[in-house]
């Protein structure tokens, strides 16, 4: 097919095939001309390469410029580095998007919530430099750059301009830190003085969770280092819902990596109870990136449909679907 475009499919582990699958059928019903190569990566593939992020995974995607991809799971104290935070890293893979909107017909405590997170994805102690000085004594190394977190506040700022948002706010515990996170401000503040049709504001963030939990439409667009970032993402898709709804994008230079904020929800996997939706606004996402916008508003206006209906729901939202009926579902949408 002319124009057709190449996009990585990385399946990983726990419910990670489950919703890739029907994710990939909503897109296949859709027509859309992407052609699907599929590679591995994550703690299921470990014994077949020896590795959780396969060389010829990273090539791939480098190749196509853009990956779907499901969770990978992570052994929590020992183990594998994160082939997340790998990916991240190797594909510079510095801004993290995760829109977070209230969805049709499911009630939460708030209505309306419609705020963006802008997550730093690169730095932070999220560089994983541990080390033991003596034993019962770790030091664990924060890194904060002018750099990454000039390009995240531009990022954030530049998001905000095209999507006709009114408000930033840089996020921080610069009373603490006050030469990492310090830093990171200012390069907020400097960055933010370029837009002036913006609003630009600071919370400390403890602050942050409490306003949030308290009154989520105060804020717009969020703009933070990357454990903050990971930590208030969770936090917000519990405002409209829970992971199984909140959509991301790791986003670089030259390359996108498009996968819900959930992870492998071992309590569920291999059930096919998972919600898909997340990995489905995902490629909605991906869509919007790749300049597909018809097909975008077509798959996302199937979604709404049938939480608009109300009649079709995952177990996660306190229905009795299975991930299968509702991709049926979204597809008859269609
Ligand atoms: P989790 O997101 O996998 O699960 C938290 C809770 O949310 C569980 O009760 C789960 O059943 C539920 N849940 C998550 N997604 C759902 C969905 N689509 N539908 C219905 N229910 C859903 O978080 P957890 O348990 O902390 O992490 C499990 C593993 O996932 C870990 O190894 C972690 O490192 C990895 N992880 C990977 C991520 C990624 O690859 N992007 C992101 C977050 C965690």
């Amino acid at each position: 097919m002319a124009n057709t475009r190449t996009v990585t499919v990385i399946n990983g582990d726990g419910i990670g095939p489950e919703v890739m699958a029907a994710t990939i059928r909503v897109l296949e019903a859709l027509k859309v001309p992407l052609e699907f190569e599929h590679k591995d990566a994550g703690t299921e593939v470990v014994a077949k390469y020896g590795t959780n992020l396969p060389h010829e995974t990273v090539e791939a995607v480098l190749r196509s410029g853009v990956a779907l991809k499901g969770p990978t799971g992570t052994v929590v104290g020992g183990g594998l580095p994160s082939a997340n935070v790998g990916l991240r890293k190797r594909l510079d893979l510095y801004s993290s998007l995760r829109p977070v909107k209230s969805v049709p017909n499911v009630k939460t405590r708030y209505e309306g919530v419609d705020l963006v997170v802008v997550r730093e994805n690169t730095e932070s102690l999220y560089a994983g430099i541990e080390h033991i000085i003596v034993p019962g004594v770790v030091e664990s190394l924060k890194i904060i750059t002018e750099k990454a977190s000039t390009r995240i506040a531009r990022f954030g700022f530049e998001y905000a301009r095209k999507h006709g948002r009114k408000k930033v706010t840089g996020v921080h515990k610069a009373n603490i830190m006050k030469l990492s996170d310090g830093l990171f401000l200012d390069c907020c503040r400097k960055v933010g003085r370029e837009y002036p049709e913006i609003h630009y504001e600071e919370v400390i963030i403890d602050n942050l969770c409490m306003q949030l939990v308290k009154d989520p439409s105060r804020f717009d667009v969020l703009v933070l280092e990357n454990l903050y970032g990971d930590i208030v993402s969770d936090l917000c898709a519990g405002l409209v819902g829970g992971l199984g709804v909140v959509p991301g994008a790791n986003i670089g230079e030259r390359t996108a990596v498009f996968e819900a904020v959930h992870g492998t929800a071992p309590d569920i996997a291999g059930k096919g109870i998972a919600n898909p939706t997340a990995l489905m606004m995902s490629a909605v996402m991906m869509l919007d990136y790749l300049d597909m916008r018809e097909e975008a508003r077509r798959m996302e206006g199937a979604i709404q449909k049938v939480y608009g209906d109300g009649k079709v729901r995952t177990g996660d939202l306190g229905g009795g679907a299975t991930t299968r009926d509702f991709t049926d579902a979204i597809i008859a949408a269609l």
